[in-house]
């Protein structure tokens, strides 16, 4: 596994529509192993792969606070949504930023895993957030887009803050 290089907001990648995922194979493979492991390097609850700079529909999700639950979403489409939440909302590809956004406070999923089986994940607040906001980056939509207000700038953590 690798890290990848996490594309920021100006970068036109994020801004395309992904295509959809066919087949497996060893490149998207270690593609989500790598999107994984970026991901909880860079302290995130989700990525989506263009914010590594390629155009398939895939993304991986952790809202735990312990790296306990990671999701794998291949050609993920929402199948239902309800209720409504506002809060605040970072993105990897918009660093020391966070914005208030308004998303449905319930979602369900329909999606393959990463043994390309269909899986259905359903999902409430945080997990739902995640779920929407990893879905608009394979449509090439950043959260910015639905922010209201001004983006706030956020305090990166400092060493002390690190727990390892
Ligand atoms: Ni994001």
């Amino acid at each position: 596994m690798a890290l990848r290089t996490i594309r920021e907001i100006g970068d036109p990648v994020l801004n395309k529509k992904a295509k959809n995922v066919t087949e497996m194979n060893d490149r998207i493979r270690t593609l989500i192993a790598d999107m994984l492991e970026t991901m909880y390097e860079s302290n995130g609850v989700g990525l989506a792969a263009p914010q590594v700079g390629i155009l398939k529909r895939i993304v991986v999700i952790d809202i735990t606070p312990d790296a306990s639950c990671p999701h794998v979403l291949i050609n993920p489409v929402i199948t239902e949504q309800d209720g409504e939440q506002t809060g605040m909302e970072g993105c990897l590809s918009v660093p020391g930023k966070q914005g208030q956004v308004t998303r449905p406070n319930h979602v369900r999923v329909q999606a393959l895993d990463g043994n390309m089986q269909p899986i259905e994940l359903e999902g409430e607040e945080l997990l739902a957030r995640a779920i929407c906001h990893e879905l608009d980056h394979l449509d090439g939509h950043l959260y910015v887009e639905l922010a209201e207000g001004e983006l706030v700038d956020v305090q990166p953590p400092t060493e002390e803050d690190e727990e390892d």
